[in-house]
């Protein structure tokens, strides 16, 4: 077995509709994960590369435990030694663990020579998820390793949806340095959710997903709304309101949080609306003393884990 490094992008997780059930995939910032086998049945995290806080310990950090529920379902171990390089911070809302854990599944399945495919080690990577906040929910992984929009109906391969992706759509994210825990965030969530919202809920969904297969951006910008989710977690994300009214006064289609938060997103139609929007989205906290960061991804279907050198 050679080594090799694979990269597993970003991503934006629950897009206003699908609450733990769809994500989309950022493209061009990520994790990056180096695989060594180190000849014992064994795997080492050797190092993490600027992730403060991240467990260093094989049964407690994501990336490992990944690669050893692959070796358990083979019941074949060869052990590796992993160095995580994060590209991202972790508690920013943007799939920080699961771009680490797509990686990781992504990198050892090529290491050892590809036994899953790739809508399989989805379920691996979601065992990351498990780890990092207790839930193995698949809308952060799957397009982590798949690239694009995909929506999870259920828990096996063919339940993995690759919805079409518009050409010429800009993802706009904001992170406001605060840090919010994806466990803490699901805490404050409501277990029952009014009939009335759900329907309407269910309208959007159906729409959205028809909104892509039309190729229609303006029934896109009108379905993406989220009436379950946002309420209550808007409220830990400091000028959420104010972000809104930018990003929509200055011709965004879409607004929300990025999965857990605090990051949030926005969608615009080509580079031009993208560079006005991500001003806007600036402006808001210009005044301000926290400090944000800002990234700009043009969304593309083939954009999932990939080996780099
Ligand atoms: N669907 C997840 C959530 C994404 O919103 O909690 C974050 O892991």
């Amino acid at each position: 077995m050679k080594s090799l490094k694979a990269f597993a992008p970003a991503t934006i997780a629950n897009f206003n509709v699908g609450y733990d059930i769809l994500g989309l995939s950022l493209n061009n910032i990520g994790d990056e994960i180096e695989f060594v086998p180190n000849g014992t049945d064994q795997n080492k995290i050797t190092q993490i590369l600027n992730g403060p806080g991240l467990p260093l310990e094989a049964d407690k950090n994501c990336c490992s435990v990944v690669v050893r529920r692959m070796q358990e379902a083979l019941n074949h171990f060869e052990g590796v030694d992993l160095k995580i390089i994060k590209g991202f911070n972790s508690g920013s809302g943007l799939g920080s663990s699961s771009a680490s854990s797509a990686a990781a599944a992504f990198g050892y399945n090529e290491l050892i020579g590809r036994p899953f495919s790739n809508r399989e080690l989805v379920f691996f990577a979601a065992e990351g998820e498990r780890v990092a906040c207790g839930s193995a929910h698949t809308d952060n992984v799957a397009p982590s390793i798949l690239g694009g929009i995909i929506l999870s109906i259920g828990g096996s391969a063919e339940d993995l949806l690759e919805l079409p992706v518009p050409e010429n759509l800009y993802a706009i994210s904001l992170f406001p340095k605060i840090k919010i825990k994806t466990a803490d965030s699901r805490k404050i969530l409501r277990d029952e959710v009014a009939l009335n919202k759900v329907t309407k809920q269910v309208a959007y969904m159906g729409a959205f997903v028809q909104s892509l297969h039309t190729n229609d951006m303006n029934l896109f910008s009108r379905s993406l709304q989220d009436l379950i989710i946002e309420p209550s977690r808007s409220l830990l994300i400091p000028k959420f309101q104010e972000m809104r009214k930018a990003v929509m006064g200055s011709g965004g289609l879409a607004f929300g949080i990025s999965g857990s938060g605090p990051s949030v997103f926005a969608i615009a139609e080509g580079e031009v609306s993208s560079k006005q929007v991500l001003k806007a989205l600036e402006n808001v906290y210009k005044s301000e003393e926290m400090s944000i960061q800002t990234y700009v991804n043009q969304l593309a279907a083939k954009s999932g884990a990939r080996l780099i050198k």
